[in-house]
């Protein structure tokens, strides 16, 4: 046990359990996390970790039945009325959700609703709110015209919401945060980035951070302690180094094995066989909002002269930067699927090169059967 925990454990659940519709989700499950610690929950698919989180939270489906309970910071959340968990969740407990589409109103600007966040919980004026907001945005490393707040969430790439969702769920300081799957969405380099924040965070602002996820490498890279669940239970339970290293339980064995696995490779195809699918030069703009009334505004080009080919047997990734080519990564699918049926295979864009077509083209990198 570490010193924050034995101190004064910030979070304490005792003898969890959740069922729907006669279904045990959770089973009897105990935890414990210190002030400024961060704790790993992970396992895979199915087996509890999200319905953990939101029993945390009390924010279970209507059918859900709860028993056990949960403090924070000593106090029983299972005492509380629904207004007084209002103020709790946000203001003490930051959650950042699996699918950040569900945390966020698709049709108010980001800024608003992390200024919101704020509005609803501290008695500020609108302008003070919206520069916590702005001040946020830039922490979670959305700066500049890609945080500015007057974006709405279906604008923005899947790691961009992610991080409008972090935002949210920390521009209060809560003192415990747990972020489900938080990076799931996102490219190495981000996933890094982010992994990097929210450790920060935990560091800095002595927040507690429960960090629910998959992936053995971000508990391993990340976390304090890990707790390993398997069918609603904790499987097993202890400080990562030494947990990872001396895993007990099948079931934890096996997730540190399959965390190791690589994608099996085909035999037959590769470059030498015939090609089944050739894209050349393709380019897609958008019409962007006119901001002045002499000049139109300039379009924005999501695809940009990109140009590849697949051959028989060929598994081609599409790989990048959010920064670069997450647009262009999902407009460029939905080229190549609207285009021509088989066996008409090839589809020859519209557009002559043009000075980024290397970059653009980086972002088609990985090829397996070779
Ligand atoms: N609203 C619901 N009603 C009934 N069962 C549910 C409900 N939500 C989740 N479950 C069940 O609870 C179990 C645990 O689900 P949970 O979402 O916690 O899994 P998870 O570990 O977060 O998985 P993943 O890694 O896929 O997100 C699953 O068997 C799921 O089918
Ligand atoms: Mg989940």
């Amino acid at each position: 046990m570490t010193a924050a925990r034995a101190a004064a454990p910030l979070l304490a659940i005792d003898a969890l359990s959740v069922s729907i519709g006669g279904a045990k989700i959770i089973k009897n499950l105990s935890l414990a996390l210190g002030a400024g610690e961060i704790l790993g929950l992970v396992g895979a698919s199915g087996s509890g970790k999200s319905m953990t989180a939101l029993a945390i939270m009390r924010l279970l489906p209507a059918n859900a039945r709860l028993t056990g309970t949960v403090r924070l910071r000593g106090e029983a959340l299972g005492d509380k009325n629904e207004t007084e968990l209002q103020n709790i969740r946000g203001r003490d407990i930051g959650m950042v959700f699996q699918e950040p589409m569900t945390a966020l109103n698709p049709l108010m600007p980001i800024g608003d609703q992390v200024a919101e966040t704020v509005r609803l919980h501290r008695s500020v004026s609108i302008a003070e709110a919206r520069r916590a907001a702005r001040e946020t945005l830039d922490l979670v490393g959305l700066r500049g015209a890609q945080g500015a707040p007057d974006r709405l969430p279906y604008e923005l790439s899947g790691g961009q919401r992610q991080r409008v969702a972090i935002a949210m769920a920390v521009v209060l300081e809560p003192p415990l945060l747990i972020a489900d799957e938080p990076t799931t969405a996102l490219d190495v380099r981000t996933q890094a980035q982010v992994l990097q924040l929210l450790q920060e965070l935990a560091r800095t602002r002595h927040m507690g951070l429960v960090l629910v996820t998959h992936d053995l490498a971000v508990v391993a890279g990340v976390t304090d302690r890990v707790a390993v669940m398997h069918e609603g239970e904790i499987v097993e339970e202890g400080a990562t180094r030494q947990l990872l290293h001396h895993l007990h339980h099948p079931y934890g064995k096996a997730l540190l094995a399959a965390a190791d696995l690589q994608p099996k490779r085909g035999p037959h195809g590769g470059e030498s066989s015939a090609v089944v699918l050739q894209v050349r030069d393709i380019v897609r703009e958008y019409p962007r909002r006119r901001r002045s009334l002499w000049h139109p505004a300039a379009p924005l080009r999501a695809v940009d002269g990109v140009s590849l080919s697949i051959h028989a047997g060929e598994t081609v990734g599409l790989v990048g930067y959010w920064r670069s080519s997450g647009r262009r990564r999902v407009r460029f699918g939905c080229w190549v699927r609207n285009s021509q049926p088989p066996p008409a295979l090839t589809f020859v864009g519209c557009a002559a090169r043009s000075k980024s077509y290397s970059r653009t083209l980086s972002a088609v990198s990985i090829r397996s059967g070779r």
